[in-house]
């Protein structure tokens, strides 16, 4: 049956049928049978005849754009569902997709429903390009949790318009701009410090370190430090850091589930196996009054300090509470950003790490070429962020770990389409579809990557016959961080922690394999692409 035929709501009769029939005949048993009988097959009848299940019922090439374009090919799933069970099952949703591309042959972009949402998906970097810089991909759908989060008023979810790009511009000139960046490198060093030392005391009371629990500390000080002017390093503030820590496992919990109700409103009426609005309802006081006292504490000052000059060295709260006029935020907007930040800059720089130093592990000869660069290079001193820029294989290991574990392989936030947006393929993306680049699928694609399966830093390395290849957006081949006008404007703060934490980490100790816990490569998707199971290793401190 041609897709096209399909009408733009095939379920109309069923609400006009009473005025027809009569609430009589209705409500016969007979005619009620016959009529949910008629239902299930319209129904099974729509999900047979359009590619890429229920949701695209409506979307099918007739009815966008005129009718110009080619179909997207993609898998039905069930009726009603869509392909939310298959996508669901496992924690490895780039894996399914990347599987179902290829057996649909629809690398460039393939169609699949998640109940009653249409989405699209492109494994391909043209495409993927196409639709990452495009102007009507410019917004993000928003999950139920973000939204009860508060992160509608936050950068990520904010849709495309002045408020959003006044908080870009904010950000990126206060917090991500270069001399920002390094004014922060202070703090930087301090925290990485406390983690080496942290890391020897670990090897010395247990004999091994799970690396993931001194990482995600260290990246959250890293935060706090350059977000909020606070550092967790003595012991007085050991309640307060327990109750962040403890609201920041939370929030990543519910913003990395996979939520039903996102794709099946009513399903939300009934049905909440992980009490997600419960929890996120719980969750938003707590995050209140811990941002508005950081807040309340930064006002305090401001008004004692005399005529306060603001300077590279003050944090982002200072900088939201200098702003004025129609720059001005609401403290709403304050506790979202700043919540935000947390969020993202926390586990997505710690879980790069921790796969980097994994792929060490199993590969020794890169780690002792990388550690014999980073001696070359510093001859024994403390690395900095200007002897990183200095050293081609560090790069190139960071690069070969965002290529093989890139920590958002589904870009992390998809994207949303404001009108029909035709393709350079002919194929049309119809109004109102979710857009999700699946970028482990292109990292791992034998034909834009040889021996894709391989850690192989050396094709990053110029001088050894590798590419240059720009990973902030610049080239599709290889962007962890996204691509366009809403690419992540915290990944030169996000690259310039991770090499610094690993030219310190491999110049400092020796990691070696804890033989009562083999590296295990296994991975599962949350809020990022994590290892399933942390990192354990023996850290044999060097002479340094
Ligand atoms: C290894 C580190 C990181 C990776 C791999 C990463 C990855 C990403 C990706 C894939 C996106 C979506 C981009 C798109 O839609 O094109 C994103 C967005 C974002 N990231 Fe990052 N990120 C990292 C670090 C950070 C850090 C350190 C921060 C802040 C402290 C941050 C803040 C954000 C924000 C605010 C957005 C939303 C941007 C918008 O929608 O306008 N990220 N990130």
């Amino acid at each position: 049956m041609d897709s096209g035929m399909v009408t733009k709501d095939s379920n109309w009769w069923v609400f006009t049928l009473p005025t027809f029939l009569g609430w009589k005949i209705l409500l016969d048993e007979y005619v009620i049978l016959y009529i949910i009988l008629a239902f299930i097959s319209i129904t099974l009848i729509t999900w047979a005849s359009t590619p890429g299940g229920v949701a695209w019922k409506n979307n099918t090439i007739s009815t966008i754009s005129g009718g110009s374009g080619r179909n997207i090919p993609g898998p039905r799933g069930f009726p009603i569902i869509g392909s939310l069970f298959t996508l669901s099952r496992d924690g490895l949703a780039h894996r399914t997709l990347a599987t179902a591309a290829g057996s649909h042959k629809a690398k460039q972009l393939m169609a699949f429903s998640l109940g009653s949402t249409p989405l699209v998906v492109s494994s391909d970097p043209q495409i993927a390009k196409e639709i990452l810089t495009s102007p009507h991909f410019a917004d993000r759908p928003i999950k139920q949790s973000a939204k009860s989060l508060m992160f509608s008023r936050a950068i990520g979810f904010a849709p495309n318009g002045t408020y959003w790009r006044l908080l870009r511009r904010i950000a990126s000139s206060y917090l991500f701009s270069p001399c920002r960046i390094a004014a922060h490198e202070t703090s930087r060093q301090l925290d990485c410090s406390v983690m080496l030392r942290n890391i020897v005391n670990d090897q010395i009371e247990n004999g091994k370190v799970v690396l993931r629990t001194h990482l995600q500390f260290a990246a959250l000080n890293n935060i706090m430090g350059s977000v909020f002017g606070k550092r967790y390093d003595n012991v007085d503030g050991k309640l307060e850091l327990g109750e962040l820590q403890d609201m920041v496992k939370e929030g990543f919990e519910l913003l990395g589930a996979f939520n039903w109700s996102d794709y099946l409103p009513w399903l939300s009426l009934f049905y909440d196996p992980l009490g997600i609005v419960r929890r996120s309802e719980a969750l938003v006081p707590r995050v209140r009054k811990f941002v508005l006292d950081i807040i309340d504490k930064h006002k305090r000052y401001r008004a004692s300090a005399s005529k306060m000059m603001m300077t590279d060295n003050g944090d982002f709260v200072d900088v939201l509470l200098s702003l004025d006029g129609e720059e001005k935020l609401d403290e709403d907007d304050m506790v979202a950003i700043l919540w935000e930040m947390i969020f993202r800059g926390t586990d997505t720089t710690a879980l790069l790490t921790e796969w980097v130093m994994a792929e060490l592990v199993l590969h020794p000869e890169v780690q002792n070429k990388l550690r014999q660069e980073v001696d070359n290079v510093t001859m024994g001193k403390v690395v900095t962020d200007v002897d990183v820029v200095r050293m081609p294989y560090l790069q190139a290991v960071i690069k070969e770990t965002l290529r093989v574990h890139p920590p958002g392989p589904l870009l992390s936030w998809a994207r949303l389409s404001t009108s029909d947006v035709p393709l350079s393929n002919g194929m049309v993306v119809p109004s109102h579809t979710t857009a999700m680049v699946n970028m482990w699928a292109i990292t791992h694609d034998s034909d834009v990557w040889g021996n894709p399966l391989e850690f192989k830093p050396e094709r990053f390395v110029v001088s050894e016959g590798g590419v240059n290849v720009d990973v902030r957006g610049g080239d599709l081949r290889l962007a962890p961080f996204g691509a366009g006008r809403r690419v992540c404007p915290g990944k030169n703060l996000g690259l310039v922690t991770v090499m610094l934490w690993v030219a310190k980490l491999v110049q400092h100790f020796e990691f070696v394999e804890d033989g009562a816990h083999p590296v295990d490569l296994g991975e599962v998707l949350k809020l990022s692409c994590e290892m399933k199971n942390p990192l354990t290793v023996v850290a044999m401190q060097r002479n340094v």
